[in-house]
């Protein structure tokens, strides 16, 4: 069946084009049979494309998360495919290593990945365990920005013991973004002011930043970073 156009105001938007080949994914994960748990706001003092930046690599989860997701996730593996602008990038959970003993036609993979989606330019759809995460990046200048990120659980928490389990959820996942991620990009924020550092170089495990920034540039119109040799 093909999603009919949904409208905000006067615009209509064409919601399968917008996702760029990333909507039989996504539909996979049946968004509408989530519950919405809690929508939280904060403020930083930083670029917002840092902030996105924050969820494109796993290769800091042990150094930065290491007492909060690294027990949980890999780090410095992952799976990234480009959908036009948007992008998605697939991390494993230890959890993963129970498939092997099971027969693949039984495997319910989804379960063992958290599954991050860029969609494009301001949007991070994170999907893991039993959860889903929507983040938004409302840039406020230069080097401000307010994010929100809205819980959708699975079922409706209609006890007190659901209500404590999906609380501990967001706090574990308020920890890692909100106490660990921001507050060093912060930091890298305040260091790019200094001026001494002109540029970042991506290196080649990192896709999914690649992605992004050259997306951001190429909706700007503006030429690729110096030194860039897209694939
Ligand atoms: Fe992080």
């Amino acid at each position: 069946m093909q999603p009919s156009p949904a409208t905000e105001g006067d615009a209509a938007l064409d919601v399968d084009a917008l996702l760029q080949g990333l909507a039989p994914e996504i539909k996979n994960y049946d968004l509408a049979g989530y519950t919405h748990f809690r929508t939280y706001d904060s403020e930083w003092n930083l670029n917002w494309k840092l902030g996105i930046d924050t969820f494109l690599e796993s290769y800091h989860f042990g150094v930065l998360h290491k007492q909060s997701i690294h027990p949980i996730l890999h780090r410095n593996v992952g799976a990234f495919d480009a959908f036009g602008e948007n992008l998605s990038l697939l991390f494993a959970r230890r959890s993963i290593a129970m498939l092997k003993d099971q027969p693949e036609a039984e495997w319910d993979l989804p379960k063992h990945l958290a599954s991050v989606y860029i969609l494009f330019p301001t949007t991070v759809l994170v999907r893991q365990g039993e959860h889903v995460e929507l983040w938004h990046a409302f840039p406020r200048g230069v080097d401000a920005v307010q994010f929100r990120v809205t819980l959708l659980i699975s079922e409706p928490a209609a006890t007190e013991a659901a209500e404590a389990h999906w609380t501990k959820n967001l706090a574990l996942l308020l920890k890692t973004v909100e106490e660990e991620d921001f507050p060093v990009r912060e930091g890298i924020q305040q260091s790019f002011k200094s001026g001494d550092q002109p540029h970042i170089t991506f290196g080649r495990n990192e896709p999914a930043l690649h992605h992004f920034h050259r997306t951001v540039r190429k909706a700007l119109n503006m030429p690729p970073a110096a030194g860039d040799s897209p694939q």
